[in-house]
């Protein structure tokens, strides 16, 4: 059957089109009905209750605006970040950080680079750090003493979201929070991002990714 045979008859266009494109579909649609859905990676682990009141903190000083938290697969990220974000480490991220602008380098693996005092002095002041910085600095974190009411419902809440707090967790989260300043909590949370990567393997099967 040659091509003019097709394309002189309408309805045979039409059919023969539809069958064309409901492969299309089937191909793109029908993997999505079986997935299991992203899996999280095997290290990943929930945030505590303090670095969970600092991702809150991290989220209303709008440190997103400057900082991403996702590692690309080039190898310049790579080389200089570490290993480039999968999906499964990410699973437990209500809201995701992921951020789009770069004023300030990718801080999806900064937990363990530098100490707490290094972090400290950075917020406070970062050009007594890095004299070139241009990023702001926060010194009422230092001031600002959390109470640690809200944590345990939080935690609650990405408890019936999926994230496997346990109740000995919530029970004993608001006295890890109370009393400590917004400074050790935000900090708490910058060392903690990158961890669950840290002795991660890429899976041969890809789940994870
Ligand atoms: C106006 C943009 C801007 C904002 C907002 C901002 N930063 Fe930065 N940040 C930078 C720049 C630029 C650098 C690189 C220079 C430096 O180290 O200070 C940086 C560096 C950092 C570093 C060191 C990263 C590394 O790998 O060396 C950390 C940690 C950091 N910022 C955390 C934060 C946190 C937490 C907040 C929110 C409280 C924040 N930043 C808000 C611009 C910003």
């Amino acid at each position: 059957m040659n091509h003019s045979s097709i394309e002189t008859r309408v309805g045979l266009l039409i059919g023969l089109t539809l069958f064309a494109v409901s492969i299309g579909g089937m191909v793109e649609i029908f993997p999505l009905v079986f997935d299991e859905g992203t899996q999280p990676i095997e290290t990943v682990e929930p945030y505590g209750p303090l670095a969970l009141e600092g991702r809150d903190i991290y989220i209303r000083e709008g440190c997103v605006g400057c900082h991403t938290q996702m590692v690309r697969t080039l190898h310049s990220e790579t080389q200089r970040y570490g290993h480039y974000s999968v999906a499964g480490e990410d699973v437990y991220e209500r809201p995701f950080l992921w951020g789009s602008k770069r004023t300030g380098p990718d801080l999806a693996r900064v937990g363990g680079r530098y100490s707490d005092d290094w972090h400290a002095a950075h917020l406070a002041d970062p050009r007594s750090v890095v004299p070139v910085s241009n990023m702001p600095a926060y010194p009422w974190l230092f001031d600002n003493v959390l109470d640690g009411e809200d944590v345990a419902d939080k935690m609650r809440t990405l408890q019936t979201l999926g994230t496997p707090y346990t109740e000995a967790d919530i029970a004993g989260a608001q006295a890890a929070v109370a009393g400590r300043t917004e400074a050790e909590a935000l900090i708490t949370y910058l060392q903690t991002l990158g961890l669950d990567m840290r002795n991660y393997e890429a899976p041969t099967s890809g789940a994870g990714e």
